[in-house]
């Protein structure tokens, strides 16, 4: 089946290369000529593990394209994904300019019948919106769709999660809209197994806001936890396990550290909080959510100003800017409140990590970084693990000991056993485990 999808970021390009290996004909449409002239040289604009190669495989077959024309993707294919970015917008609300921009256009250049799929995280009752928006626009005589199918794949291992999902959710409105998509996912659930479940778009729309702000609230909770956890004298990852083992609990999404970021959970429990709020219902449990995941990087950075005492002058080797490892994605990472808040106090920072550094130059551009853990560790009072790259994990103490002016660790990912480090001659602070 042909099939067009607009916006080739981390979900359109992935979606876009796994449907073609699937053995669709996909056209991956996007306003960024540079990233489609990348693609076009065979070159990824977006770091992700095993993409490449996907990529180069289905553009070999003849069964990916690129563009930047939503004129030419609207000619090519009768399903049109849309997987453009929605950024937080003024007071937290998800931004829908890129997605009534790519509606209009759509709705501009179609001459039958077309399916428009809503792939972006979008707030509940947006179908509303762009069917007004694909009527007023719409040049032709013709009948259309407009469905949601949210995605629900992980950075990282964005390409397992999308050709063996757990389940795929798909919000339509006819017969003809939920046959396309299944017809479209049925290779894809035939090989990777996986549930399909079809709904209102409506309730498919809130699915995603559920699901994302469900798992930051697992992650606020283990943190609120493993705030008690110090005060009481407990392990936090004791007690994690604990809870875990019981499945109506499950073990995932409940490592304490500091704090959720990412383009997603910061963002979707955002425009959650605000969209309840504009249904009528104050959603308090996320907001404090929220807020314990906003103090949370406080209580590190409180950790590394106790342990330092005075920060200026002092040297500080942060291990990892990426949100987290096997991504170079650093948007609500971290490190992008850690960097400038440890630079205001006039600490001299310098950061590693494998991949993520160009993507954080562009927003620091001042930040001084090293090609290797140790050279970055050179010097330093102290270091502050911020994400969990394999590098990290296999750190070499003996080494770190030797290049470092005094050996404390703060680690924010809770990587290592406190009694081992400590062992080793360091000092070692982490998260609900002191
Ligand atoms: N990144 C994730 O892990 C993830 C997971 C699930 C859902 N989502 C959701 O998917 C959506 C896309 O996220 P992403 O991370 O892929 O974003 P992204 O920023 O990586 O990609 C979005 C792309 O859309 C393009 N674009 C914007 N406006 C356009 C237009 N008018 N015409 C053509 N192209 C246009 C941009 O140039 C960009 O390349 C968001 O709503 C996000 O919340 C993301």
């Amino acid at each position: 089946m042909k099939i067009s999808i607009v916006g080739t970021g981390y979900v359109g390009l992935v979606t876009g290369a796994c449907f073609s290996d699937a053995g669709h004909e996909v056209m991956c449409i996007d306003n960024d000529p540079k990233k489609i002239e990348m693609l076009h040289r065979g070159e990824m604009p977006i770091y992700e593990p095993g993409l490449e190669e996907l990529v180069e495989r289905n553009v070999k077959a003849g069964r990916l394209h690129f563009t930047t024309s939503i004129k030419e993707g609207t000619e090519f294919a009768e399903v049109i994904f849309i997987a453009v970015g929605t950024p937080p917008g003024v007071g937290g609300e998800a931004n829908m300019t890129y997605v009534e921009q790519v509606g209009r256009e759509v709705a501009e250049n179609m001459t039958s019948y077309r399916l428009l799929v809503e792939k972006s995280t979008v707030p509940a009752k947006t179908s509303e919106h762009l069917k007004r928006t694909v009527l007023k626009y719409l040049q032709a005589d013709t009948d259309f769709d407009v469905a949601s199918n949210p995605e629900f794949l992980r950075e990282g291992s964005a390409i397992s999660d999308a050709t063996r999902p757990d389940r795929v959710v798909v919000g339509v409105e006819s017969q003809r809209a939920g046959d396309l998509l299944e017809e479209i996912y049925r290779p894809i659930l035939e090989k990777g197994g996986g549930k399909f479940l079809r709904m209102s778009v409506t309730s498919a729309e809130l699915t995603k806001h559920a699901s994302n702000s469900f798992l930051a609230m697992k992650i606020s909770y283990i943190n609120a936890v493993a705030r008690i956890c110090e005060l009481a004298g407990a392990d936090v990852e004791q007690v994690a396990e604990g809870m875990g083992l019981d499945v109506r609990i499950g073990p995932l999404f409940l490592r304490a550290g500091v704090g959720y970021g990412g383009s997603c959970f910061p963002k979707d429990v955002d425009a959650f909080v605000r969209l309840s709020d504009f249904l009528g219902y104050d959603f308090k449990l996320l907001k404090e959510v929220q807020r314990i995941n906003q103090t949370q990087r406080d209580y590190v950075m409180k950790k590394i100003k106790q342990e330092l005492w005075v920060v200026q002058d002092k040297k500080i080797a942060i291990f990892g800017l990426a949100f987290k490892p096997q991504t170079d994605d650093i948007r609500e990472a971290p490190s992008l409140y850690f960097v400038p808040k440890l630079q205001e106090m006039q600490a001299k920072v310098c950061a590693w990590d494998p991949i993520a550094e160009e993507n954080f130059k562009k927003v620091h551009p001042e930040l001084e970084c090293a090609k290797d853990l140790y050279e970055c560790a050179r010097d330093a009072d102290l270091v502050l693990i911020l994400t969990e790259w394999d590098e990290v994990k296999n750190l070499d103490f003996n080494k770190l000991k030797e290049v470092m002016t005094t050996p404390v660790i703060v680690d924010g990912r809770n990587i290592f056993k406190p009694a081992e480090v400590r062992a080793l001659g360091f000092t070692y602070h982490s998260v609900g485990r002191d």
